[in-house]
């Protein structure tokens, strides 16, 4: 898609291979500026035709002093675009341009203090003395390039900070977009506002607008289709599409029997009857169950409702005449990670989209997502009226209740734990636990084990109580529900829920568990 009329003000972010590179693009963005990230061996004409009002040089964990460390091509410094340097970016400014930096004996890494001897420009409307700071750096800056000036010392680093104002350079050795350094944001505000020139114009109004035309313009009179999971990234793919082209949408819902109590008549609720939009719902249920009678294997059940997946929709995709295009609601980090300088990571999870499904389908594909971090994809979906249950839903795996049933699944082992698992959503919102956490739901054991209801004695099944807290399913912890709850939730399972007589918490941590059991 052609973005190029829509963010006038942008920021190019090189990537030298930092953690934090990500979160820089996140600040940026939440200061309504559009930024993206590219490898740091984006070469001096891409970077002329990215055209940006400043340019970022993100930390790494290198040392310029490496044989093979990243460089930059210096005269991305001289083209008069103002930059700044974070971290690894500063050091490799400075052995760039002549001045002197040190191999260190030890990381630097933790908070710190430093005191600003220029107030102005990148330090504008920020403490002098004693102004904290996160470190996380190996090498640092002994002599200044000629024409640089300290802007600011820690105990540690004589330079923290420092600046050629009259070539509009700028580099600080802390790291301003983590959120242990409290100044960052007014600190890259500084820079983006005060020296880049930018103006505050990316909102996700502006978004909606400007992807609403550029949709208009590519699709023009064909036809898209859109597989809808229920999940927030398809949804609101799909009602950004249905805005710009009405009708030529063409949505598809497979129901693998393998859903969330209820979740495929919220899906027809809401899009078929509240935003009408096209809408076919494939009930294969006694598909998926069939294959999937026997199979215990956690793999295999991935790998067979994977495949089925792509069978029902091709098929039902290929009744449609006259699709050109298919959507899809790829996001940036997915973007990011498959364009990194240290090569597409083997990370990438492709279980998020329909595998080789376009190239074999003969469609092209529409991501209008792509540019978007999570946190701003819901932004967008509120902003097209979707409801927030939508928008804040816990993310919810392709495979769905199978790999929640430890063993076989069956009809009665799906129904059982459905309703479990109804009723620990239902508590968690009452409680307003539900966006307190990642992730909660309920796992069927395939064990059985000894219980008392009235006089009788009962043998039935038990199920696991799994809601953990995360900020990207990376790493994980058990969320510290209160005991009320789990109390509650527990109760509630066992007296309504015929075939369970226990429930447990899991209380273990990714790594070096995960937070499916399967
Ligand atoms: P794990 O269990 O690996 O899960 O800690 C990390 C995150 O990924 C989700 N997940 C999946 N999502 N298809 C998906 O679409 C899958 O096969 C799958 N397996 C795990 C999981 O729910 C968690 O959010």
């Amino acid at each position: 898609m052609e973005w190029d009329h829509l963010h006038k003000d942008r920021i190019l972010i090189l990537d030298f291979g930092s953690q934090y590179t990500q979160l820089i693009a996140r600040r940026i963005r939440e200061s309504h500026v559009y930024c993206e990230i590219h490898p740091c061996t984006m070469d001096l004409a891409s970077v002329r035709a990215f055209s940006p009002k400043g340019i970022v040089l993100s930390g790494g964990p290198s040392s310029v002093h490496d044989p093979d460390a990243p460089l930059l091509d210096k005269e991305v410094l001289d083209l008069g675009i103002p930059v700044l340097g974070i971290c690894y970016g500063m050091q490799l400014m400075t052995h760039l341009l002549g001045g002197r930096v040190e191999k260190a004996e030890q990381r630097e890494y933790g908070p710190a203090l430093v005191q600003v001897d220029e107030p102005t420009a990148l330090f504008q409307d920020i403490e002098r003395e004693d102004v904290r700071v996160w470190m996380s750096h190996g090498d640092r800056i002994l002599g200044l390039p000629p024409g640089f000036r300290v802007l600011a010392r820690s105990d540690n680093s004589p330079v923290a900070a420092m600046a050629d104002a009259g070539r509009s350079l700028y580099a600080v050795q802390f790291h301003p977009e983590v959120a242990h350094t409290p100044c960052g944001r007014t600190l890259l505000d500084n820079f983006l506002f005060h020296i880049c020139g930018c103006k505050p114009t990316w909102t996700m109004k502006s978004f909606v607008e400007s992807s609403i035309e550029a949709l208009r313009d590519r699709v023009g009179r064909d036809r898209v289709l859109c597989g809808l999971s229920g999940g927030v990234d398809s949804s609101v793919v799909a009602v950004l599409l249905h805005k710009a082209i009405g009708d030529q949408l063409q949505c598809i819902f497979v129901n693998n029997g393998l859903l969330r109590k209820g979740e495929a008549e919220t899906v027809e609720r809401v899009f078929r009857d509240h935003f009408e939009i096209n809408l076919v719902v494939v009930d294969a249920t006694d598909q998926f169950l069939g294959r999937l009678q026997g199979v215990t294997d956690p793999e295999q059940k991935r790998k067979i409702i994977g495949n089925l997946f792509i069978e029902v929709f091709e098929k039902e995709a290929a009744k449609l005449e006259g699709t050109r295009y298919l959507a899809q609601g790829t996001l940036y980090p997915d973007v990011i990670e498959s364009v990194s300088f240290k090569g597409p990571s083997a990370t990438i999870k492709t279980h998020h989209n329909v595998g080789g499904l376009p190239e074999r389908m003969k469609l092209e594909l529409i991501e209008p997502l792509r540019e978007l971090f999570k946190d701003e994809v819901r932004m967008v979906g509120r902003e097209l009226g979707l409801p927030e249950r939508i928008i804040m839903r816990h993310p919810f795996p392709g495979p769905g209740l199978a790999i929640r049933i430890i063993g076989e699944v069956t009809p009665e082992r799906l129904r059982i734990l459905g309703e479990a698992d109804a009723i620990v959503l239902e508590e968690l919102e009452a409680a307003n636990w539900y966006d307190r956490v990642w992730q909660a739901f309920a796992v069927l054991l395939p064990v059985r084990s000894v219980g008392v209801m009235g006089d009788e004695r009962t043998y039935e099944q038990v199920v696991a109580l799994r809601a953990v807290e995360s900020v990207d399913a990376m790493t994980a912890d058990w969320a510290r529900m209160p005991y009320q709850l789990m109390g509650r939730i527990s109760n509630r399972i066992i007296n309504e829920v015929a075939g369970v007589n226990r429930v447990v918490y899991d209380i273990s941590s990714k790594p070096p568990s995960t937070i499916e059991w399967e």
